[in-house]
């Protein structure tokens, strides 16, 4: 038998034995459903006061580490790649220590996707990755980084909008979101298997601005 295939025969027979119900749920496509939202370059965002002690700054690869005492070494290391490809971030920082990341991705001059569902063009930023330590959690820190995330964007790109996919059931991101200013477009079903990403509708095209 060519190595190869063997290879793959006793990876599976291995992934087999080890769970039995993880290999066969492996074979199964999962239905994911997001809440598409978008907020446009003259939309009024949410007027936020500033957070006791929280202070936002932009990721840098000075900075970056600062969030590994909530983060893994692997996130970090995506964070950097992150940066190394342009994409913006900011972090909620309580003293040295950053308690909250964002992170946007950001046109590269081709048309891509994020996760394999979000799309980033020459004129729509998608979000990519937010998540607040557990302990600084119900502060509002998500929706200041929210906010000024979109306003880094607007300030250095030339894109229309901004979008943020949020599951269904995320219940603190999605109100997060709508308290930001952000406007539901559409429940955007998404099926994943074995590693491709078959989207099941269409997200709007972003709309002429009127300021
Ligand atoms: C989602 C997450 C970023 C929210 O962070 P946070 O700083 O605690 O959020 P905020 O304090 O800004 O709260 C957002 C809103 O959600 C509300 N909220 C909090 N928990 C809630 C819950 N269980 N159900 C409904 N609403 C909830 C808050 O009351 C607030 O609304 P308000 O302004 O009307 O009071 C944080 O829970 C997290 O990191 N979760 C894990 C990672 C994740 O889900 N990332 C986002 C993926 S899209």
């Amino acid at each position: 038998m060519a190595p190869n295939i063997s290879n793959f025969l006793q990876r599976k027979s291995k992934e087999f034995k080890q769970n039995p119900m993880k290999f066969f749920a492996s074979f199964i496509p999962k239905l994911q459903r997001y809440v598409v939202s978008e907020v446009r370059r003259h939309a009024p965002l949410l007027s936020l006061k500033p957070i006791d002690g929280i202070r936002i700054e932009q990721v840098t690869t000075e900075n970056v580490a600062s969030i590994s005492h909530f983060r893994s070494q692997e996130v970090v290391e995506s964070f950097r790649r992150y940066l190394a490809q342009g994409d913006l971030g900011i972090y909620a920082f309580y003293g040295d220590r950053a308690v909250g990341h964002a992170w946007a991705a950001l046109p590269d001059g081709t048309r891509r996707l994020i996760w394999g569902h979000m799309p980033v063009t020459s004129d729509t930023v998608s979000f990519l990755f937010f998540s607040v330590d557990p302990q600084f959690r119900g502060r509002k820190i998500f929706q200041l980084m929210l906010v000024e995330l979109v306003k880094l964007v607007f300030s250095t790109t030339n894109v229309s909008r901004v979008l943020a996919d949020v599951p269904v059931y995320n219940a603190p991101s999605l109100a997060g979101v709508e308290r930001a200013g952000f406007r539901r477009l559409c429940i955007l079903p998404v099926l994943r298997w074995r590693g491709h990403t078959i989207r099941l509708a269409r997200i709007p095209k972003a709309e002429p601005d009127r300021p």
